[in-house]
């Protein structure tokens, strides 16, 4: 079975990103077919990307570094819950992304986005930042809007038919994390 992580895309003090991310493992652990767990970046505490070399070559020297590599390591697909600043995703999203490489590479991955205009723009960027990352970024996507979802524009109350585009997103990640697996054991 697979194992996905459900990443929370903001670290700001009142992120709308933690009752998202729980509402998507609620929907997800009814499922049978992968395993999930949710991942907070504010529990690693990382600082603006400090490593003096390249992720690439995967030579790390903090701690916090090896923290996040270890945790990323372990999933074999990711679904990023992800807010809309700017039109981009969060800087503490790319910023987490951004500390590692291999760990990322040949997975599968599906977003989950709020904002505006449904955090479409900010999963537009995450899936550049994918290419480069060589994960499969699936097409089913869930977007919440912050008029419609959000009692007040701030206690999240999603309608219910979004239950079901998590699930059409999760279905999208699990069948490419499952093949990618299968992939990635042949390799080694
Ligand atoms: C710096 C910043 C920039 C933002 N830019 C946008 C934007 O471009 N489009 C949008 O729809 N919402 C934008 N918003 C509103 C956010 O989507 C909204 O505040 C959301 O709650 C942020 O997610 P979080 O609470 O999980 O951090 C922005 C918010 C912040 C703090």
């Amino acid at each position: 079975m697979i194992r996905i992580g459900i990443i929370i895309g903001s670290t700001r003090p009142g992120r709308k990103a933690e009752a998202v991310a729980k509402w998507v493992y609620e929907i997800a652990e009814k499922r049978t077919d992968a395993e999930f767990e949710i991942v907070d970046i504010k529990d690693f505490n990382l600082p603006l990307l400090d490593e003096p070399m390249s992720p690439m070559m995967g030579r790390y020297t903090h701690q916090h570094t090896r923290d996040w590599s270890a945790k990323i390591a372990s999933f074999d697909a990711f679904v990023f819950v992800t807010p809309e600043y700017n039109h981009a995703t969060s800087g503490a999203l790319k910023n987490a992304i951004d500390f590692l490489y291999h760990e990322w590479v040949n997975k599968a991955a599906g977003f989950v986005a709020y904002g505006a205009a449904s955090g479409t723009r900010a999963v537009e960027n995450l899936r550049l930042i994918m290419g480069e990352l060589q994960v499969a970024d699936v097409r089913a996507q869930v977007g919440l809007s912050l008029f419609t979802d959000f009692e007040n524009f701030s206690v999240f109350k999603p309608v219910p038919n979004h239950e079901k585009s998590v699930n059409a997103m999760l279905d999208q990640v699990i069948a490419w994390g499952g093949a990618l697996k299968t992939l990635r054991e042949k390799q080694k």
